[in-house]
């Protein structure tokens, strides 16, 4: 799925945006390029009112994941800090789940890094730990925090 090269400067620039740059989390848009070249990627943004945003207008958030047998996993999900808290990011976890199903997926899988304030979110979207990855990230002063799946079964 190539998608227009609009959308995917609206993804970078809430990329940009979304994630603090210590942890390493944001793609590189030649990633996010390659990522969407696969075929088996997908990807969503949402407007500032919850809906697609209009051509040419601001996302304010957006998902990328990627399907596999009877599985999908959420690889990339942000929102702007400017329209946090306004239940977009659990307004994209639905599509995301809308559109896994869709697709044939049973189950959503994610990874996170320890401490991240998502977990709220997902917990209370129904995902639970299934898994650790142990010192998986690395901030800039060389503190290691644990990565944690998380599944969520559809
Ligand atoms: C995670 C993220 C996408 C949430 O987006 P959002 O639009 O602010 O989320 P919502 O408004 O839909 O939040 C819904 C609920 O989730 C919980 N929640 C969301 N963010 C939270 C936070 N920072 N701290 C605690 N709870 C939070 C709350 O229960 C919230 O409901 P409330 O606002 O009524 O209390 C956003 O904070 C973000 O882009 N973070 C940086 C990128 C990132 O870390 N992505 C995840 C990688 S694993």
């Amino acid at each position: 799925m190539t998608p227009p090269l609009d959308d995917i400067d609206r993804l970078m620039t809430v990329m940009a945006a979304a994630f603090d740059p210590i942890f390493g989390e944001a793609w590189t848009r030649r990633q996010v390029e390659d990522a969407l070249m696969i075929g088996n990627c997908h990807y969503r943004l949402i407007g500032t009112s919850g809906d697609v945003p209009e051509p040419g207008a601001p996302a304010a958030g957006f998902f990328l994941s990627r399907h596999g047998f009877e599985e999908e996993e959420l690889l990339l999900f942000a929102v702007d800090p400017a329209w946090r808290r306004r239940g977009l990011g659990l307004a994209l976890l639905g599509q995301f789940a809308q559109s896994a199903r869709d697709r044939g997926a049973r189950r959503l899988l994610l990874e996170m890094r320890q401490g991240n304030e998502a977990e709220a979110l997902y917990r209370r979207f129904g995902f639970v730990p299934i898994g650790k990855r142990p010192n998986y990230y690395r901030g800039r002063d060389g503190e290691t925090m644990d990565a944690i799946t998380f599944a969520c079964d559809i």
